[in-house]
């Protein structure tokens, strides 16, 4: 008995010496997200057994409950050890610039990654020569995902290459029956998303990336194209899109309610979750006319300044940058890796097509999800899309565009 007791105390001391705990924060609850992140926990209970995960989440797709949330905490003194942020703009002028980060270049160095991402992508994780985020994946933000039966139904032989082709099948679906396009925009983040693909196809990646570097106007007739275009997509919405959010529109498009929807990547993991297979029940293409671009999104987590668990949180940092953590993870959350030297037979045939195609494609960053703008500028073009969807005002809604972009301080003459 006495032995028995040294023996659970000695195990006890060792928990506690461990570290105990490492709170993760992010908005991954549910579809493929969560059973990506579920998974990376597991695999870090199991290199880590004495460590307990804290799954701090809070829902909301693309963060946009979860950001205010965090925000509090890190302007309060009360960091997660880590959590999700999207690489650009809401990493470095959000947590960067006003020093809530540790740099965590020399880390990536002692573990072998520090060259082991895309040049594109570890820019957008650094600022000012130091690196502030380990990215764990890529999602592509400019894609038509669609239910191939009704494809089939209205004759759909090729992926539409234009808007006018798209329109053409659009008319098909509405006539057969079926919500054309759907949406879920009770966050309103996902009109914006919508709508920064239209942008894309409008301005080219070319124009549309010197946006952000002050070197095109936005004061182009490509804006006016892209809202007399997104004017033409609204009819073809679910009456109810403003009930919803991302989920629900994927799964009108599951339920056979609607042909299609333009959504990043995560929608295929929730696809996929529901026990779909990519490429029999859902079809995809890129969204018409960004053929030649990859809108980019990127999850990544980084260390705050003062993470109560600094040990565990780089141990944390260290799996989602390893090779076995993003085969893990990817597969399941509807991503490719960001590494470079990942196993690709381990991605299905959607993900294959997304890694050969962000191989050689013009990178685009994203607004709605962080990288291209300032989260003030997204929180603005949320509210004019908002507008827009129930007034299709195209004058109104670029007039209020390029008053935020002059707000913000981009190019508008
Ligand atoms: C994005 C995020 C994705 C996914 C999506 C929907 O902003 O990068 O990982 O979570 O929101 O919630």
């Amino acid at each position: 008995m006495k032995k028995f007791t040294v023996l659970m105390c000695a195990i006890l001391i060792a928990f506690v010496a461990f570290g105990s705990q490492v709170e993760i924060f992010s908005w991954w609850t549910g579809g493929g997200e969560e059973a990506g992140l579920l998974a990376l926990i597991k695999l870090y209970n199991q290199l880590y057994p004495g460590v307990q995960v804290i799954n701090a989440t809070v829902a909301g797709g693309a963060g946009t409950n979860a950001k205010a949330v965090l925000k509090t905490r890190m302007l309060g003194g009360n960091p997660p050890d880590s959590f999700q942020v999207h690489a650009g703009m809401e990493l470095s002028d959000t947590y960067v610039i006003p020093g809530k980060m540790e740099p965590i270049t020399n880390y990536l160095k002692e573990w072998g990654m520090y060259d082991k991402f895309p040049e594109d992508i570890m820019k957008i994780c650094s600022y000012e020569g130091e690196v502030y985020s380990i990215p764990v994946n890529v999602h592509r933000g400019n894609v038509v995902f669609y239910n191939t039966a009704i494809a089939k139904e209205i004759g759909m032989t090729t992926a539409p290459k234009t808007w006018k082709e798209f329109f053409g099948l659009l008319e098909k679906a509405q006539k057969a029956g079926y919500v054309a396009i759907s949406l879920g925009d009770t966050g309103k983040w996902t009109a914006t998303h919508l709508f920064e693909n239209v942008m894309l196809s409008q301005f080219g990646p070319y124009k549309y990336n010197m946006l952000w570097t002050g070197d095109q106007t936005f004061n182009h007739v490509a804006l006016t194209e892209a809202f007399e275009i997104m004017k033409k997509i609204v009819p073809y919405f679910n009456k109810d899109h403003a009930a919803g959010d991302w989920q629900d529109a994927s799964r009108l498009i599951f339920e056979k309610k609607a042909f299609c929807n333009v959504m990043g990547d995560w929608a295929e993991g929730y696809f996929k979750e529901m026990g779909w297979t990519p490429g029999k029940e859902f079809g995809w293409f890129a969204v018409p006319e960004t053929d030649v671009a990859f809108m980019i999104v990127s999850d990544t987590f980084g260390l705050p300044k003062g993470a109560p668990n600094k040990e565990n949180a780089l141990r944390w940092l260290k799996l989602v940058g390893s090779v076995e953590g993003q085969d893990l993870f990817n597969p399941l959350k509807g991503s490719i890796p960001a590494r470079v030297d990942a196993d690709k037979s381990k991605y299905d045939v959607y993900l294959q097509w997304a890694m050969a195609d962000f191989s050689v494609k013009a990178l685009s960053p994203s607004i709605a999800h962080g990288s291209a703008a300032p989260e003030s500028f997204a929180t603005m073009l949320n509210d004019i899309l908002n507008r827009f969807v129930s007034d299709v005002n195209v004058n109104q809604a670029v007039k209020s565009v390029l008053e935020a972009a002059e707000e913000e301080g981009y190019l508008v003459k």
